[in-house]
Formats: C-alpha cells, sequence, structure tokens
C-alpha cells in the first residue's frame, strides 16, 4: 500500500502526485449520497496509499486488551498489523488468546499441536522456533495460539515467572534477530482473551503500551475502571513503563446517537489516548476471517479497511510514550 520510511514528511513527489490524484477525483453533489460515499472513499484511498508510514526509533510492543468480550480486540490487532506491514512495516503478533482468532485471520495453522504460544509460556520454546510468516504478506508474523493455550492458565499457577516468561521470550527473540541481521520488528501486538487471568497479565508485563478497543455501545465503560485498577497494579508491582497509550473506538454506527454519546463520552475521559480514526460497523471486516484474511487484504478499498489503515497511520505518527518501551533499538532492556 505504501513504503516505510524514517521521514515524518512525506517528500514533494509524493505530495504533488496525491494532490493530482486526489483532484482527479470528481465532487459529487450531496444529492446522492451513495455516490458521496464512493467519491470520499476513494479520496481516503488515493489518501493512505500516499502517505508515508513512519518507522519508530525503538520496537514498539502493545498489549490489546479488554476483558469485555467481543469489543474487537482480535480484529483490531490483526487489522493494524496487517496495515502497517504492507506500508512496509515489519510487525509481529502473538495470539495470546486459546480462542486462536488472531491466528484464523492472518491465514496461520494453529490445529493443536502446532508450535505455540502455549510452548513458549510452558514448553520451553523460543519464539523463533514457533513464529510463522502471514500468507499475505512476509513481514507480518504471527506466534499462533492453539486450544491447547486454554490450560495454560492453571498451568502457569506454579510455575517460576509465571507472570513475565512471555517478557524474556519476546526480549530475547527481538535481540536474536538483531544478532542474526533480520530486520528489526517496528511493531508488535499481542491479542488478549476476554480475561485479566496470567495470559493477560503476561502481555501486560510484556509490553510498554496498551491499546484499549472500545465499542461504541450501552455499557462500553463498564468493566474499564477494572481494567485501569490492574494496569495500575501491573505498573507498581511488573512493569512500571506500562502505559495506555492508545484508545480505538470499534464498530460504531455513526448514524445512532448512542455511538456519538458514547464517542464523546470516551474522548472527555481519555482526550490524549483516544485515536481520532473511529473503526465503523462493516460487513466486510466481519466476512474477512472465514477467509483466512484480514480485511486489509481481502478488501483493501473498503471503507473498514481504510479505517483500519487510517488508524495505523495514526498510531505510528503518535510518539511512543516516553521512557514507555521495553527494548532498546537492539532489542534489548
Ligand atoms: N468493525 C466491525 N464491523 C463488523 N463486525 C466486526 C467489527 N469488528 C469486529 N467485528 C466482529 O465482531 C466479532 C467480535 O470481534 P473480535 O473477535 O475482534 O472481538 P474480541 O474482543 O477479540 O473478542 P473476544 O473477547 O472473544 O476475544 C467478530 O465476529 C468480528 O468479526
Ligand atoms: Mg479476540
Amino acid at each position: 500500500m505504501t513504503d516505510a520510511r524514517p521521514a515524518r514528511e512525506d517528500s514533494l513527489d509524493d505530495v504533488a502526485r496525491r494532490t493530482a490524484l486526489l483532484d482527479s477525483i470528481p465532487d459529487v453533489g450531496l444529492d446522492t449520497p451513495l455516490a458521496a460515499q464512493v467519491a470520499t472513499d476513494a479520496r481516503r484511498h488515493a489518501v493512505i496509499t500516499g502517505s508515508s508510514f513512519v518507522r519508530p526509533e525503538q520496537t514498539r510492543v502493545f498489549t490489546v486488551a479488554n476483558q469485555k468480550g467481543g469489543v474487537g480486540k482480535t480484529t483490531t490487532a490483526v487489522n493494524i498489523a496487517a496495515a502497517m506491514a504492507r506500508a512496509g512495516l515489519t510487525v509481529l503478533v502473538i495470539d495470546n488468546d486459546p480462542q486462536g482468532n488472531a491466528s484464523t485471520a492472518l491465514g496461520i495453522e494453529h490445529g493443536s499441536g502446532t508450535p505455540s504460544t502455549y510452548d513458549v509460556l510452558l514448553g520451553g520454546s523460543t519464539i523463533a522456533d514457533v513464529v510463522q510468516v502471514s500468507p499475505s504478506s512476509d513481514n507480518l508474523l504471527c506466534v499462533p495460539s492453539t486450544i491447547d493455550l486454554s490450560g495454560a492458565e492453571i498451568e502457569l499457577v506454579t510455575v517460576d515467572s509465571r507472570e513475565t516468561r512471555l517478557r524474556e521470550a519476546l526480549r530475547a527473540y527481538l535481540v536474536d534477530r538483531s544478532r542474526s541481521g533480520l530486520p528489526r520488528v517496528d511493531y508488535v501486538f499481542i491479542d488478549c482473551p476476554p480475561s485479566l487471568g496470567l495470559l493477560t497479565v503476561n502481555a501486560f508485563s510484556a509490553a510498554a503500551e496498551v491499546l484499549i478497543p472500545i465499542q461504541t455501545e450501552y455499557y462500553a465503560l463498564e468493566g474499564l475502571s477494572q481494567l485501569l485498577k490492574n494496569i495500575e497494579l501491573i505498573r507498581a508491582h511488573l512493569n512500571p513503563a506500562l502505559t495506555v497509550s492508545t484508545i480505538l473506538l470499534t464498530m460504531s454506527d455513526i448514524r445512532t446517537n448512542l455511538a456519538r454519546e458514547v464517542a464523546s463520552e470516551v474522548r472527555e475521559h481519555f482526550a490524549e489516548q483516544t485515536l481520532r480514526t473511529v473503526i465503523p460497523r462493516s460487513v466486510r471486516i466481519s466476512e474477512a476471517p472465514s477467509y483466512g484474511q484480514t480485511v486489509i487484504s481481502y478488501d483493501p478499498s473498503s471503507s473498514g479497511a481504510l479505517a483500519y489503515a487510517e488508524a495505523a497511520r495514526e498510531i505510528t505518527r503518535r510518539e511512543a510514550p516516553s521512557s514507555t518501551t521495553t527494548t532498546n533499538r537492539d532489542g534489548q532492556a
């Protein structure tokens, strides 16, 4: 879709090309809503394909969490990762949920017995042993999850370093890649189950940033204070660098008053963290996983894919919170 480059600004050539493209899209009267929507999406597509994605100075590690089920955690993790990878960044998704939905959406083999997050947490495997490349992109990597992970919450209770196993494994993997001359991983997204158990604690310990997807519906904020309280506990005891850096409003039906009200309430409480981009409810987004794809590869010009690409670009353009990265340029702590 775009080239990743270290610069924050687009080149003059890029800007000129994009401006010409945008000028070529006809303006449409407001009396034809469908055509207006098509023209708007064409403009957004031209803008997103023409703009650069900023490569971070250091690997940024996000945990995508919300103990509320079905709010768009997995959809957000895989689509933002895919949009970044399509733009040329190297991205790793760690599927840390026994449901394995992120592995499915990325087209990754994850039948029972496949080397997976379970083996990393409990079997002594390294991430390099189990990581797979997504069929959609060479620079989109995934640590799969299998049903075996469903026992991990209980099995972890009695082992040493039960809260920090994922952190140690990720740290070692990033250092090893750097030593072997492999491209640095720019972004890591850890997809969590809808609970605050040891799997999620491991994800919070391994990340510097938390991305919370919030569905714009009634009860959206319910449970959020519990989530924030748990994050505070993790900060106090396991990972002082952890910050809720990003909130994304998902599955929004902007035509309803309720969605607008929830969105404004979230923005009131979390003005800095909430992305400007809102993800609309979209059939294409929900269809994509059944083809083993993200919506970014399934239908890149659909409004859902555009929204996720815009959210991904917004994340890359925001600074990582200061002193929150768990790894330096070499992937070391
Ligand atoms: N923007 C969207 N428009 C339409 N459907 C969506 C959208 N985002 C997610 N969905 C669908 O909603 C369902 C829940 O999404 P998802 O699996 O991402 O949530 P989750 O928070 O990861 O769920 P869980 O808590 O079970 O892990 C899925 O069927 C997904 O395809
Ligand atoms: Mg999920």
